[in-house]
């Protein structure tokens, strides 16, 4: 199977009954949920209320109907933008966002409906709180937060934001695709308007999986229309959640092993996993460090960050050494610009990219030694 270090791209391996579920539901209900009376259709409707409460444990959410599935964060990031932004709109966001954010963000710019302010940031990707409110103006209607870097790895100061941004009357879009079963996200303390979460990375669930918490006091219009299983006679959308955003068939093979992955979490306890993967990442920058000509980006401490590590060599190109790792040793690793060339932009490497680590909860010390022993012998190669 070789060493998998590509966690923030996507989980792997997932724990056994999150495939254990995806494959029950395919062979042993098959039905669609919402959509029949039959005892098969109300077992996956009884599965997707089970996912939807148990998100709602994990992220301390009041109402498990203001969860709503989607296919990944990117979706629940456009759904959440498209669906609250009007046309003269100001969105500040962070200067780290991924694509999944920075794209949609741009084309409403470009369609001139809205203007987008940018926060500062230390080289090592932590915010400069005071200009994100500095950036604020009469007509920002958003704040857009990304939890943490997916190349930097940086945690932003949200508790920080969403208060700031309550004082001063904005809602807040969290990004939580880097930090969601890997990171505490308390909805209900933070008072967070809207999350937008994927299934596949540290959820532990099966790809295609995803959601969005719509705090109760967003107005969020649809992006999407089609039928809900429910109000059929209606010609518009119900207006009832999670069903006025979730149209057509469910995925629900996906959201069983996204129930099993998050029923993982709560049973091992999230404690635990960030405990485990913050010795892996402490683990990591320790070895990774000592790897000739290397510079590591992001917080040295790995109490500022989550398990995302990239780092470049001067003896060799990112892309050759993600190539050479896994042909050689079987480490696989992302190398590039991981679709955030904001991120790369304020690290200097939007030009060359760089290789990113990315250990998750099934790994161990001993994979971050491979592969610092790897990149030991691949610069006596290549030197
Ligand atoms: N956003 C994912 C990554 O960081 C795909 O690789």
């Amino acid at each position: 199977m070789g060493i998998y270090l590509d966690n923030a791209a996507t989980s792997y391996p997932k724990p056994e009954a999150v495939y254990e579920a995806a494959d029950r539901f395919s062979r042993e209900i098959g039905a669609s949920s919402g959509r029949g009376a039959y005892r098969n259709a109300l077992r996956a409707d009884g599965i997707i209320y089970e996912a939807r409460a148990s998100l709602a444990e994990l992220f301390n959410v009041p109402d498990a109907a203001r969860i709503v599935f989607t296919s990944c964060a990117t979706e629940s990031i456009n759904l959440a933008l498209f669906g609250t932004l009007s046309a003269g709109d100001h969105v500040v966001c962070t200067g780290i966002e991924h694509n999944a954010v920075w794209r949609p963000l741009k084309a409403l710019e470009r369609q001139g409906d809205i203007r987008i302010s940018i926060a500062d940031h230390l080289h090592d990707g932590t915010l400069v709180l005071e200009s994100l409110w500095e950036a604020v103006q009469e007509e920002t209607r958003l704040i857009v937060v990304n939890h943490a870097s997916n190349v930097l790895g940086t945690l932003m100061p949200v508790e920080d934001i969403a208060r700031g941004a309550q004082r001063r009357g904005i809602p807040v879009l969290l990004d939580a695709a880097q930090t969601a079963g890997l990171h505490p996200i308390d909805v209900k303390a933070l008072e967070i308007d809207l999350l937008a979460f994927t299934g596949h990375k540290s959820l532990l669930g099966p790809q295609g999986t995803g959601g969005l918490y719509i705090g109760e006091d967003v107005s969020l219009r649809p992006v999407r229309y089609g039928g809900t299983g429910s109000e059929s006679a209606r010609e518009d959308l119900p207006d009832v959640l999670p069903d006025r955003f979730e149209v057509g068939t469910a995925n629900a093979p996906g959201i069983a092993g996204l129930l099993a992955g998050v029923q993982y979490i709560l049973e091992r306890g999230l404690e635990a996993i960030v405990e485990k993967e913050r010795r892996l990442t402490l683990h990591a920058l320790q070895r990774l460090q000592d790897v000739n000509g290397v510079e590591l980006y992001g917080p040295q401490d790995a109490d500022r960050r989550v398990p995302v590590i990239s780092l470049n060599v001067d003896w060799a190109r990112a892309e050759e050494l993600a190539f050479v790792l896994d042909d050689e040793y079987g480490i696989m690793v992302r190398a590039g610009l991981h679709c955030a060339p904001t991120s790369h932009r304020l690290m200097g490497t939007l030009n060359r990219g760089a290789l990113r680590v990315s250990p998750g909860c099934f790994n161990e010390e001993s994979d971050i030694d491979a592969l610092a022993n790897a990149l030991g012998e691949i610069e006596a190669k290549f030197r």
